[in-house]
């Protein structure tokens, strides 16, 4: 299985980069999945409700209803029709791409198991959407899929008439079998929203619409596909003939050559089986679990910075305990934390400047403590030589490391970029343990561990608490958001940097250090 992943993530490096020269870094659409998962479900909607005035519900003008749209509205209804097919076509390449991308990233496992589990359900109803979609159009296809899907459903015997039987003739097709299946195609997506609503749960701010360019882009580009082809439908539905030679839609009909051509207990049985192993998917080995966050109540001001940049939800705040004067105090919560390091990072008493008995903040990660994190620092930048030293801080999901060390570069592994408090590039520099600071991790927007490179670059912007201070000299401070596929461009900025710290008058920012931070206020933070 890792070797399926490691070819996978390999790919989606290689697609990342490709699209990565035609949009900017933030529009890239490999790195927007799930928004343009809802970006399309908004179009399927809007364009749905549109057509939907102009069709007729009944069995008999259900076909000539989207003929007219096709070709006498077709410069709006048309268009429509065709924003509601190619929209419908686009969400499945990204639902998959979606899917197939967390698991190649391996953010399905342990708390996470949630958004996978529940991902499993919302695909089977898209794709129960598309298929009754195709019934309503009451062409030859409409018939063959009917016809395959409701054999395959009688299979299982649970309903008490066959409902295939209901294609057998053309007398036998009751207008009021027609708006069960139309009110079949507007239910499920509904119930697929109300899924996708459980599906974010777990996740904080998640991002739910794309950048405003790339969501222009996309839609320009199905406007420009209904055009220049327009969704059109194949001869009209004729129940007194057997359909053959139709046209089948690879996105959402793929399976259905199978169901013609397998025995129903082999196809039943796969279906089974492809669903139990993907919803077994998060608990099948290896299964590794970090220790969770762990609060130190001596050292926490109860300021709710951790509870801020959680990702997932995972600390809630609750009346203080420990009779200290502070309001509240963080509690982590085992089943949502993912033990990514984003609370160490922002509280303020993870602070290297303090003295080794200290350096426990309010909040930190047992197997990768910011005291171990100060070490590691220390480490990496003994023996370093040159004018131009630098540390390189970067994250595990980010470009390779190993190669960069050398006399004059120093790495550090992070959990995630935003572990690291913003205090160290501070530390590093004024405590001359290297002339320049770089950081390193994912790509931008495709943060593993969510908002690690947001909440990284606000602080380091000042917009975000821990503030980077103001007399650290930016530049000697360099980010590189590059992701795995960077490992190459990783070096080149490194070189570039060094470069860059040779033409600078000597480090100033060491030549006053810092004197020692005081122990957390009797006040709770704003
Ligand atoms: C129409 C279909 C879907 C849409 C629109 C959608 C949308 C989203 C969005 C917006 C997020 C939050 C991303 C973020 O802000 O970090 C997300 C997370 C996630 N989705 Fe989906 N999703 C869909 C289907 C699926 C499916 C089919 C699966 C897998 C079976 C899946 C698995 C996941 C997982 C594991 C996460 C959590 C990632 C993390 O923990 O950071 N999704 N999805
Ligand atoms: S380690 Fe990450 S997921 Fe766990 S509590 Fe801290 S910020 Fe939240
Ligand atoms: S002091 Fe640290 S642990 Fe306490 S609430 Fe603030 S960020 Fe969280």
């Amino acid at each position: 299985m890792n070797l399926a992943r490691l070819a996978l993530r390999r790919g989606f490096d290689w697609l990342e980069l490709a699209l990565g020269q035609l949009f900017p870094p933030a529009w890239n659409p490999v790195l927007n999945l799930g928004a343009l998962g809802f970006f399309f479900y908004w179009i399927i909607t809007v364009s749905g409700i549109y057509v939907y005035i102009f069709f007729d519900t009944g069995v008999h003008n259900a076909y000539q209803s989207i003929e007219y749209m096709t070709h006498e509205q077709w410069y709006l209804a048309g268009i429509m029709r065709s924003l509601h097919r190619y929209g419908s076509d686009a969400l499945i390449i990204v639902m998959m791409l979606h899917l197939v991308r967390e698991f190649a990233r391996d953010r399905y496992r342990g708390v996470r198991w949630f958004s996978w589990v529940t991902g499993v359900p919302i695909m089977v109803f898209v794709f129960v959407a598309g298929i009754s979609g195709y019934w309503l159009v009451w062409d030859k296809l409409a018939q063959y899929v009917a016809i395959v899907s409701t054999e395959w459903l009688d299979l299982l015997g649970i309903f008490g008439e066959p409902i295939a039987r209901n294609f057998l003739s053309p007398d036998a097709l009751e207008s009021r079998f027609f708006t069960l299946m139309i009110f079949m195609h507007i239910a499920i997506p509904l119930i697929a929203l109300a899924i996708l609503w459980i599906h974010l749960q777990r996740v904080t701010k998640p991002r739910i619409n794309p950048p405003r360019g790339l969501a222009l882009s996309v839609f320009a580009m199905l406007i420009a596909l209904s055009l220049a082809h327009p969704a059109t439908s194949q001869a009209p539905a004729d129940l007194a003939l057997v359909p053959g030679n139709v046209g089948l839609d690879w996105f959402y009909l793929p399976l259905f050559p199978l169901l013609e051509t397998l025995p129903g207990s082999v196809t039943w049985g796969l279906a089974a089986c492809l669903l139990a192993i993907m919803i077994a998917i998060p608990w099948l080995p290896p299964m590794k679990r970090p220790r969770i966050a762990e609060v130190d109540l001596a050292n926490c001001n109860g300021c709710a910075r951790c509870y801020d940049d959680c990702p997932y939800n995972a600390i809630t705040l609750v009346a203080r305990s420990d009779g200290r004067a502070f309001e509240r105090e963080p509690v982590v919560n085992p089943d949502y934390c993912v033990s990514c390091g984003l609370c160490a990072g922002s509280c303020p008493t993870s602070m290297p400047f303090r003295r080794l008995s200290e350096l426990s903040p309010g909040i930190d990660l047992p197997d990768h403590t910011i005291a171990r994190l100060r070490d590691q620092t220390h480490e990496a930048a003994h023996g370093l030589s040159g004018h131009s030293r630098i540390l390189v801080f970067g994250c595990d999901s980010g470009p390779r490391l190993a190669d960069l060390s050398s006399t004059s570069v120093g790495v550090v592994p992070l959990v995630c970029a935003g572990q690291l408090p913003p205090a160290f590039v501070d530390y590093v520099l004024s405590r001359d343990l290297a002339d320049g600071v770089m950081l390193t991790g994912c790509a931008e927007n495709s943060c593993q561990m969510r908002f690690g490179i947001d909440w990284t670059s606000q602080r380091l912007a000042g917009e975000r608490d821990p503030h980077l201070r103001t007399r650290v000299d930016r530049r000697r401070l360099r980010t590189a958001w590059l992701g795995p596929a960077g490992s190459a461009r990783l070096n080149a900025a490194v070189d570039e940097f060094t470069a860059s710290l040779a033409d600078l008058p000597r480090n100033q920012s060491r030549q006053t250090p810092p004197s020692l931070p005081p122990a957390p206020k009797e006040t709770v933070d704003a």
